[in-house]
């Protein structure tokens, strides 16, 4: 399976966001588009993206009742992106039906991946015990969710790369990890919890990572780019 960095383009307008990307003209990074900038600038922004050849993770996590989210795939599949995400939490028939949506909405286009968010990398056992009443441990919980999108007939899950080699052991190598909680050795935790650097993400199995404040926050973003997909790809 395809290894890359994807870039969070978690920005509040189109102007920023272009002008942040210009700095990697030559590179044409994978990006994400999450709420932020979505709810910023809508659909419009995504069709500029894919215009100038950039491939998208939309990143929306839909979370509602199934004959919503079904309707609600639909509609984004006519934008073109390459993965597109929803909550596992919503159930497996809330995931079937995202799919029968993703599907009805490609009609003889291919169908981008569909992932499912299995617990927020932001989040700690001790909340996740006490808020949201879940007693397993995070492990076993993240594990679970996993079966149920693989069950649901997903194409894989976003978590913690800390779990990423138990995400594979339980649903098989070509079920697809998407780790964000990335953050290099020497840089600021932020409001993450679940994280690591991107060279242990390789090492315990994230096909890809998701990275925003450490590249777009530092002073020189195209560095911190090439070297987060450096320590990723395990390039010399
Ligand atoms: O700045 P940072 O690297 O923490 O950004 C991580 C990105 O990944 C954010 O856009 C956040 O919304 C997203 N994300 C996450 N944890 C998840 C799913 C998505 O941090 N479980």
């Amino acid at each position: 399976m395809a290894k890359d960095v994807i870039i969070a383009l978690d920005f509040n307008t189109a102007k920023e966001t272009l002008a942040f990307l210009e700095n990697f003209q030559s590179f044409h990074p994978f990006v994400k588009i999450g709420m932020e900038l979505f709810y910023a600038e809508g659909p419009e922004m995504v069709r500029e993206l894919k215009q100038r050849g950039y491939h998208i993770f939309l990143d929306l996590k839909l979370h509602d009742i199934p004959n919503t989210v079904r309707k609600s795939m639909r509609v984004l599949a006519g934008l073109g992106v390459d993965i597109c995400n929803l909550h596992a939490a919503g159930t497996t028939a809330m995931m079937r039906a995202a799919m029968e949506g993703l599907q009805e909405g490609c009609q003889n286009r291919p169908r981008p991946p569909l992932v499912a968010g299995t617990q927020l990398t932001s989040t700690c056992e001790d909340p996740m015990h006490s808020e949201l009443l879940i007693p397993n441990t995070m492990p076993e919980t993240v594990t679970h969710y996993a079966s149920n999108a693989h069950s649901a007939g997903l194409d894989g899950v976003v978590c913690s790369p800390l779990e990423a080699g138990m995400v594979k052991s339980a649903c098989g190598t070509d079920f697809m990890t998407i780790t964000p909680g990335i953050r290099f050795a020497d840089s600021a935790t932020d409001d993450q919890s679940r994280i690591t650097t991107p060279a242990r993400a390789r090492e315990i199995g994230s096909d890809y990572i998701v990275v925003g404040r450490p590249i777009t926050q530092a002073p020189d973003p195209v560095a911190a780019y090439q070297r987060c997909r450096r320590e990723f790809l395990g390039i010399e």
